[in-house]
């Protein structure tokens, strides 16, 4: 549980409506949740549907866990509790974007459901869409491809507390979308993202082909 410290403090509201800048952006703000093993190709099929949308003048935008990891995230590590404020923090800035009225893609391995569900909790109380997907292409797909060597490393003994080895992940239970990395292709992906999105009416429907 995160330890409110923060006393005193008032809320400002601007004079710009989340409806204005959509108008401006002719796009609604949302966040979709990539979670999955590490390897499983969250990464990229986020940077590809990113691609896809900036090509058709859509503003996106990926917050991507390695990467997070080298700055706003780096004195995290890979405990539960760290793991969790990870997520948590990464909520929030994904909150914030979708708000600001970017298609926001976060790609985290965000292995605890609690931890997603209280991501989702803070999106609907803000009515912001949240689109979990799971790509739930199999271990073994994933210690095969090792694009980082992790895994071998992992199964060395070299890494402990290595998702999928020696560490939990506990899959969604209702996701939005689910996707096999082991049977479809980043570019098949991001197609079959993109219509989901003009389908919730998040970007227009002739930005879905
Ligand atoms: S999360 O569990 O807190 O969501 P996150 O997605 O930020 O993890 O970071 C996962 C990435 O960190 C992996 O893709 C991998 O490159 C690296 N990594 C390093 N140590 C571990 C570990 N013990 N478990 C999983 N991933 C790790």
């Amino acid at each position: 549980m995160t330890q409110v410290k923060a006393t005193n403090i008032t809320w400002h509201e601007g004079h710009v409506q989340r409806e204005t800048r959509q108008q401006l952006l002719g796009q609604k703000g949302c966040t979709i949740w990539f979670t999955g093993l590490s390897g499983s190709g969250k990464s990229t099929i986020a940077y590809t549907l990113e691609h896809a949308l900036v090509q058709r003048g859509r503003l996106a935008y990926v917050l991507d866990g390695d990467n997070i990891r080298h700055g706003l995230n780096k004195n995290l590590g890979f405990s539960a509790e760290d793991r969790e404020e990870n997520i948590r923090r990464i909520g929030e800035v994904a909150k914030l974007f979708a708000d600001a009225g970017l298609i926001t893609m976060t790609s985290f391995i965000s292995p605890y459901r609690k931890d997603r569900d209280n991501v989702r909790h803070l999106h609907e109380q803000g009515n912001l869409p949240f689109i979990e997907v799971y790509v739930c292409t199999p271990i073994e797909t994933c210690e095969q491809r090792d694009p980082k060597g992790l895994y071998k490393k992992a199964r060395a003994g070299q890494i402990k507390n290595f998702t999928g080895i020696d560490d939990p992940y506990e899959p969604p239970l209702k996701p939005e979308l689910t996707l096999d990395a082991s049977q479809l292709s980043p570019q098949d992906a991001a197609a079959t993202l993109l219509r989901f999105l003009a389908h919730r009416g998040i970007i227009p429907q002739d930005s879905a082909s």
